[in-house]
């Protein structure tokens, strides 16, 4: 039987809520239709954001939304997207499906959707082709308080307060569609375009606590290079006039079942097939260790945050469908997908600082499908809901036993993996994942030191195609979990084939 063993008296780190943040860009049915449809859609809407959609996304509490993109981010020119609408410049969107961006949603629009969401905002600059000029006005426009070229031309556009940004991207993939750059040539770039995002409403004393995070382009998936490069040119611990110039490192890594070039089907695959994509989801946790142990040399003290800002799954899109938009279903594999991926991010909270899920609604690994008015919440929607208990919970010292599974050698995957928080009322939240499509298994649990006086348990789980659909939109949601039993030491309970499960565990103290 695998026992699961937690020290509660081991606390190793804060589980950052910004590890549940999300990622939407200008691509596909993301921005339009997903998430604004205008004020004078006959979609129920507030400011043009959909009212149904705003709704869902505040039960999983984004914490953070990164916008507006992605390739998309290092194409767009701010000053496209405000002011009045009808003036503004109609363009191709010439990465994402040669579709019109009419520039509707823009700054404003951003901020308004922040606050409906109340979350945190993550904007990101454009370095690929935006000069430093363009890039330190849009921080101007959005954040000075005074009097300023740019502070009165956002009063003039009807926003007299600033806005706050909480993080910035200073590019985003420079190694690729923002301006194939090396290494050594993004480094100095960062250096000189972060210099002008300026922190103006806080003293230089202030800005560790509320000055805007900067976040600097990191490696793509398993490019260790890029990290040791950049780190190397932008963040030296023992030179104190690099400090404060980098809040974060970005990492971005898709899974795709069968590669970049054929990616594989959303919807339509073997055990082979899913054994596959979860142990590439598990990859995740060889990314973090291994950019993680670079970073450490340059930042044993970790004040830098890896921050996964794009990370999820990608696979061919929904047959029909425009392939610029990226448009795919979801399954019980996006969901063990998700679960592994928070338990490998939890574990890892002293580094990693904020993570984005790509991407909100209708794009990859959304945790929203919309069809007109209707919508859907997808499998790894409720694996956020669940796993929301973790959102600034402290990380606890725990292990289970573990198994390698899978049809062949290259592709195993650990047949559970977990993470367990204890939240500020000293609640215990312990989340587990199942990857065998077949096998249930027995966890014998122990929380040491401590009489459990109450378990309540919840999951998502069922056969590994299963999915939401418009017809069917109910298919998979979270089911009450009760297959557990309190023994001696603790508690066992035996978890299903193809599961996420959650259980919250209250102690006698
Ligand atoms: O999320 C889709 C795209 O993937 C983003 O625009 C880009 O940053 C990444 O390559």
């Amino acid at each position: 039987m695998a026992k699961l063993v937690i020290n509660p008296e081991k606390k190793i780190s804060r589980i950052q809520k910004e590890i549940y943040g999300h990622f939407s860009e200008h691509l596909g049915r993301c921005i339009y239709e997903g998430i604004y449809v205008g004020e004078d859609s006959p979609i129920p809407n507030v400011n043009g954001m959909r009212t149904d959609v705003v709704e869902a996304l505040k039960k999983i509490k984004v914490p953070v939304l990164r916008w507006p993109g992605g390739c998309f981010a290092d194409e767009y020119h701010w000053m496209d997207g405000i002011g009045p609408k009808e003036k503004r410049k109609k363009m191709i969107n010439t990465h994402w499906g040669g579709v019109v961006e009419d520039n509707s949603f823009g700054t404003h629009e951003y901020f308004e959707l922040c606050r409906q969401l109340g979350c945190e905002t993550y904007v990101n600059g454009n370095l690929g082709s935006g000069t430093v000029q363009e890039m330190s006005e849009w921080v101007e426009y959005i954040t000075f308080k005074g009097v300023s070229p740019m502070a009165d031309l956002r009063k003039e556009n009807g926003h007299e307060e600033p806005w706050k940004i909480d993080f910035f991207g200073v590019g985003n993939e420079n190694w690729g569609c923002g301006g194939n750059m090396n290494p050594d040539y993004y480094a100095n770039e960062y250096r000189r375009y972060q210099t002008y995002v300026r922190n103006y409403n806080c003293s230089q004393e202030e800005e560790e606590e509320h000055g805007i995070k900067k976040i600097c382009c990191g490696a793509n998936v398993d490019d260790y290079e890029w990290t040791r490069e950049v780190l190397k040119t932008c963040f030296n611990h023992c030179d104190e006039s690099l400090h404060g110039h980098m809040n974060g490192l970005s990492l971005h890594y898709y899974v795709h079942p069968e590669g970049w070039e054929i990616k594989g089907s959303a919807t339509d695959f073997d055990d082979a097939v899913w054994y596959k994509t979860l142990s590439k989801a598990y990859y995740m946790d060889e990314l973090i260790r291994r950019h993680g142990a670079i970073m450490d040399e340059f930042d044993p003290e970790k004040k830098i945050g890896m921050i996964v800002d794009e990370w999820g799954t990608w696979f061919t899109v929904e047959p029909g469908t425009n392939p610029g938009f990226l448009y795919q279903q979801n399954t019980i594999r996006d969901a063990l997908v998700a679960g592994i991926t928070l338990n490998v991010f939890n574990k890892h909270s002293d580094r990693v600082k904020m993570a984005n899920l790509a991407q909100i609604v209708n794009v990859l690994q959304a945790v929203i499908l919309t069809e007109g008015a209707d919508m859907i919440l997808t499998p790894t929607y409720h694996v956020f809901d669940m796993y929301k208990a973790h959102q600034d919970a402290m990380l606890l010292d725990s292990s289970i036993d573990s198994e390698e599974i899978g049809v062949t050698e290259e592709f195993q995957v650990p047949n559970l993996t977990e993470s367990v928080s204890m939240a500020e009322d000293g609640t215990i939240h312990i989340t587990v994942t199942n990857a065998s499509p077949e096998e249930t298994y027995p966890v014998e649990t122990h929380i040491m030191e401590s009489a459990v006086s109450e378990i309540n348990g919840e999951m998502v789980q069922g056969e590994m195609h299963e999915k939401n659909t418009f017809e069917a939109p109910d298919t998979v949601k979270i089911k009450e979990f009760t297959d557990i039993e309190m023994t001696d030491g603790g508690f066992c309970f035996r978890i299903p084939p193809c599961a996420v499960v959650h259980l919250t565990v209250k102690r006698n103290v």
